[in-house]
């Protein structure tokens, strides 16, 4: 056996215990960078001041809690626009005071860095200068569901005045009240968005009625699934006419005000299915499909004279729309969703008041998706 001097034995316990203290004084050093919060960039702590818990777990869909989202939703969003979560959507008026509170700055926890402004002007054109103007807005299908948040939203963010759009008086006409309580000036009409003369008739009246139009939101859409196989010419053409005749029907009545302007905002309600199709929708996706190319033509078109038309393509969003898929097409339908959830009306509509600001001058004939990060149809 060799014999160990007893020099290099204690040469040997000297090194490990220099290893030993050199360790514990880099894991205390970093225990106080944690604790001081020095390690955490500034942006890092104003983009996500409040996410305490991510939603990943698969297990909450569809029955996720107020406080489970209310915990983990991007709180940022929330104070800039909409206090509210999926169970407060059809309470706007129960939201006014947060809202107002936040609107006036009075909230403490968080203060955007940046305000969206609706003044009707290009922020890099010498016009930017001119002194704000009040800006109408019409929303399509604002009686309820993403209509009636993207409505709430623009009202919100600054916008003077929404025009209520809907089948039903009704509904559409609550939805313009809680506008009202924010307050907003508002106003509700009802009219069957697939018929060409009921819309050129309503437009007429709304002319006579209220200042130019700024921005369209043509948002209202039904669905009528079933495998083509079995699909009517009926249940084609209510889709068809519905989702992208109603387009064209609004855009045109609306299009000669803002090329006088030389301003507008045109926003197209398409989805995810008409960029990667679906089964038992081929009426719907042929609609949603059809509002993109729409939408890519008349950017291009009307692009010089300061108006810009893009598309916002939800994935799927809790609504009446998604309640009525089966349980099973919703478990099927989550596994494709990265961020393990249905999205929420208020993430399209936050788009949408960003896609109608001074701010999105230039963004122009894009399709922009919220949709947890599908890849829908490899798209
Ligand atoms: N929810 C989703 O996951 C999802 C995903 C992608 C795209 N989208 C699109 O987003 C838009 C809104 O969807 P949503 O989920 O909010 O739907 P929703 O809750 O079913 O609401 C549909 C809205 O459209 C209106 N509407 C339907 N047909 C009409 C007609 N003929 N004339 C006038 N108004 C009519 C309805 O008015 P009434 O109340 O009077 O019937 C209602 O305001 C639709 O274009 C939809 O295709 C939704």
């Amino acid at each position: 056996m060799p014999k160990i001097s007893s020099s290099s034995s204690s040469w040997r316990i000297c090194h490990y215990l220099m290893i030993f203290f050199l360790v514990e004084i880099l894991s205390l050093a970093s225990e106080w960078v944690e604790a001081s919060g020095l390690n955490a960039s500034p942006q890092s702590k104003i983009l996500f001041p409040l996410r305490e818990e991510p939603i990943t777990s698969r297990d909450s869909f569809p029955y996720l809690s107020k406080t489970r989202l209310q915990s983990s939703y991007p709180a940022f969003i929330s104070q800039l626009l909409l206090p509210a979560t999926h169970s407060d959507l059809n309470k706007v008026g129960a939201t006014a005071s947060s809202a107002s509170s936040a609107s006036s700055g009075s909230s403490t926890a968080f203060s955007p860095s940046f305000q969206l402004t609706y003044t009707g002007s290009d922020p890099s054109s010498s016009a930017s200068g001119k002194p704000p103007r009040p800006l109408v807005a019409l929303v399509t299908g604002a009686s309820r569901g993403i209509g009636k948040k993207v409505a709430e939203t623009l009202a919100r963010a600054g916008v003077s005045e929404i025009i209520c759009v809907s089948k039903s008086q009704a509904a559409c006409e609550a939805t313009s009240n809680e506008l009202k309580a924010l307050p907003c000036k508002s106003s509700a009409y009802s009219c069957d968005v697939s018929d060409g003369d009921a819309v050129e008739a309503l437009m007429k009246r709304i002319a006579l009625e209220h200042a130019n139009i700024d921005i369209l939101i043509n948002n209202a859409g039904i669905t009528k699934d079933v495998l083509f196989m079995r699909m009517s010419r009926k249940d084609w053409e209510d889709v068809i006419k519905t989702n992208l005749n109603s387009a064209f029907y609004f855009s045109s009545a609306v299009m000669r005000g803002m090329m006088k302007r030389k301003f507008g905002r045109i926003i197209n309600m398409s989805s995810v299915v008409g960029v990667g199709g679906n089964h038992g929708q081929a009426n719907y996706a042929a609609s949603k499909a059809g509002l993109i190319g729409f939408t890519k033509s008349l950017a291009r078109e009307v692009g010089k004279l300061g108006i810009t038309v893009n598309a916002v393509a939800p994935g799927f969003i809790i609504s009446d729309m998604t309640d009525k898929m089966t349980e099973e097409a919703k478990a099927a339908t989550l596994n494709t969703i990265p961020a393990g959830r249905l999205g929420l009306q208020e993430e399209v509509a936050s788009l949408v008041a960003y896609l109608a600001s001074d701010q999105a001058a230039y963004i122009n004939g894009k399709v922009i998706p919220v949709d947890g990060g599908m890849l829908f149809g490899g798209s």
